[in-house]
């Protein structure tokens, strides 16, 4: 079987790669030629765990393959995978630009029989669609649609494609069932699931699962929010919600709002079409307003945070103008150099024109908030980020954001203040490592508990020495 992918991002890299370890003859086609030119040269275009190793094993053994020639590329492929951008337009509605041109280009190439899967996250109805478009440019192809959604995470993709929880595939003719059942045999073998229906349903699956996870994720901010305000702990509250198997552990963290390249997007696209079909799904419709709330609310809590930690160590807090601000994590979450729609891009403008000075560091993904937000100063490491700051604002879960070293974070800042939008630490850890701390719906730690933390500390510390001395 040979493959064609049209489409070498996050998505088409990773499948490409994928198909290729599991057998399969692969190209992988973009218009972008540098980035084409430098996957040639073994350089990947995306920061994503693993994927060097597996693109360059297969580049190596000739089984993956790179060109910016569609038509010689899709010439005699058995399946050619769509797997192009499908941002979001002003009204929330999903923009087909890329697909309708990419499939444009490719109709008049195909020979023999070919099918032409939709890997693209695209509204329903995009299969037939699709299927008009290569009818009308090639009248004589033959060829079918298939829908195959993806639901890897930026991440964890090379797993998540490896060991998917299920494999939806939809299609109208069975010859698309065919292939698309033997390109993943490999898989299937393996005894992951393999959801077969018909193209519209694998539409509908990949937007409703994303909107499923996002009211996850919002439910619990919300939960986070009220928690804070009326003073529960929303680590006992998820711990206790999720460990209902009706709801489970996944997708209970608080955290600065969801983000990246799926969730905003596919909420948006969701509520959008459902509204066009006179159908409205009001609870997306509550999601996108209350993620979008969440993330404003965030902005605010910095300022009060701040300004009152600030008063608490006796120092100037009438305003957060002119003070510094350390920002650790850029990227939407771990693991990947992807900014779309992170919070960072919400909360670090706002903070700039309140007059903060913004010193950031992500171990990714600077090189693209670069591009967006000049305003802020990027540095090498966490500790040039903490250096003079007044406050440090904890944006994504790195792992090595995990196991600082909070004398030396103390030592560099002129005021031990830490307001973490990730749950990373417990309050009483940072309250016993001197450092006021401020979290998402759980207890605040401000200038009191440190010293009473500091005391206790010292207490148990003198304590256990005149143990030790008694012993001896
Ligand atoms: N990123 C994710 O985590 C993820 C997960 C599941 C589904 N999806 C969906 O997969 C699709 C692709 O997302 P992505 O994140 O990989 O996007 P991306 O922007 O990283 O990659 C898209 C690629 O397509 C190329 N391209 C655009 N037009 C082309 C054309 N006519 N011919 C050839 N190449 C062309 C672009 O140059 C780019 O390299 C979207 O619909 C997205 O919603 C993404």
């Amino acid at each position: 079987m040979r493959i064609t992918i049209v489409g070498s991002g996050y998505v088409g890299l990773v499948t490409g790669a994928c198909f290729a370890d599991l057998g399969w003859r692969v190209t992988c086609v973009d218009i972008d030629h540098d980035k084409i030119d430098g996957l040639r040269q073994g350089q990947m275009p995306i920061f994503e765990p693993g994927l060097a190793e597996v693109v360059g094993r297969n580049a190596e053994n000739g089984r993956l393959e790179f060109d910016t020639d569609l038509a010689a590329a899709v010439d005699g492929a058995d399946a050619v995978f769509l797997t192009v951008g499908t941002p979001p337009m002003e009204d929330g509605r999903a923009d087909t630009t890329a697909v309708a041109a990419a499939v444009t280009a490719l109709a008049p190439a195909l020979t023999g029989y070919t099918v032409v899967v939709i890997k693209s996250t695209v509204p329903v109805g995009t299969g037939d669609y699709v299927h008009r478009l290569i009818s009308e440019a090639n009248p004589n192809a033959d060829f079918s649609i298939a829908s195959n959604p993806e639901f890897l995470r930026e991440g964890n993709a090379i797993r998540d494609f490896m060991e998917p929880d299920r494999i939806v595939i939809g299609y109208d003719d069975e010859r698309a069932g065919d292939i698309l059942r033997t390109l993943y045999n490999p898989l299937e073998q393996r005894n992951v699931p393999v959801v077969a229906t018909d193209c519209a349903t694998s539409e509908l699956i990949k937007y409703s699962a994303n909107s499923f996870l996002a009211a996850k994720v919002a439910f619990i901010n919300e939960m986070a929010d009220l928690c804070d305000a009326i003073g529960a702990n929303v680590d006992d509250l998820a711990r206790a919600i999720g460990l209902d198997n009706r709801i489970g552990p996944s997708f209970l963290r608080p955290g600065p709002g969801y983000g990246g390249s799926c969730f905003p997007k596919d909420t948006l696209a969701l509520a959008a079409q459902a509204q066009e079909a006179d159908c409205p799904v009001r609870i997306v419709e509550a999601v996108v307003a209350s993620n979008a709330h969440h993330v404003r609310r965030l902005v605010r809590k910095i300022e009060r945070s701040c300004l009152k930690a600030w008063a608490g160590l006796g120092r100037d807090h009438a305003t957060l103008a002119g003070k510094t601000i350390a920002v650790l994590g850029l990227a939407f979450k771990s693991n990947t150099d992807d900014i779309r729609y992170a919070a960072s891009l919400v909360i670090l403008p706002q903070l700039a024109k309140h007059g903060v000075k913004l010193r950031a560091y992500d171990p990714a993904a600077m090189d693209n908030a670069a591009e967006v937000m000049p305003e802020v100063t990027y540095c090498a490491s966490v500790g040039e980020a903490l250096d003079s700051a007044d406050a440090v604002l904890v944006l994504t879960e790195w792992p090595e954001f995990q196991v600082l070293d909070w004398a030396d974070l103390k030592a560099r800042m002129a005021a031990p203040v830490m307001i973490d939008f990730r749950n990373l630490f417990s309050p009483q850890d940072v309250a016993g490592n001197g450092v006021m701390y401020f979290s998402l719906g759980r207890p605040e730690v401000q200038a009191e508990q440190v010293l009473e933390a500091t005391v206790t500390r010292l207490e148990d510390v003198s304590a256990a020495r005149s143990r030790s001395t008694l012993t001896l």
